[in-house]
């Protein structure tokens, strides 16, 4: 899989962990930055994180700020982005398996280390069911179109 990520100042720590993670496990991930822990806006990282998985066919994204609410809303007003809040590997595998969800999203002052690995793990193994459930995905894009 390839996967673009990118932080705020509050989810700046997690995110060499996570690139190394992810590269260890044999996936691709592009650090979006920033590059240090300076207090930056999280709409402009969202941005650039949902800009690039929309532009790039088939890959991924990860968002992390302290809440990973900002993030979330921030990510879903880019047409064709599916940005899914998780706290969990539940709530990470149904945002695959039920959502399509093609960015994932989480808050370093919510969970641990050791949750955010988990939630990566699910969301990586877990495919979009499709089925009934991609009726109801097209439904969400439709609301983009009108
Ligand atoms: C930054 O203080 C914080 O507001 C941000 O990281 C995020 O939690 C917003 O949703």
């Amino acid at each position: 899989m390839k996967f673009y990520i990118a932080t705020d100042h509050a989810g700046f720590a997690y995110k060499s962990q996570i690139i190394d993670y992810i590269t260890a496990k044999g996936h691709k991930i592009i650090d979006l930055g920033p590059d240090s822990t300076d207090r930056v806006d999280y709409p402009d990282f969202a941005r650039k994180c949902a800009e690039s998985v929309k532009d790039d066919e088939g890959s991924f994204g990860i968002l992390i700020c302290g809440t990973g609410i900002g993030m979330s809303l921030a990510a879903n007003k880019v047409k064709g982005i599916r940005a899914a809040l998780c706290h969990d590997a539940y709530t990470a595998s149904m945002s695959r398996a039920h959502n399509d969800a093609n960015i994932l999203c989480f808050g370093e002052r919510v969970i641990g280390m050791g949750v955010a690995t988990s939630i990566i793990d699910a969301f990586i193994e877990t495919e979009f069911e499709g089925g009934r459930h991609a009726n109801r995905v097209e439904k969400i894009m439709n609301i983009e179109r009108d």
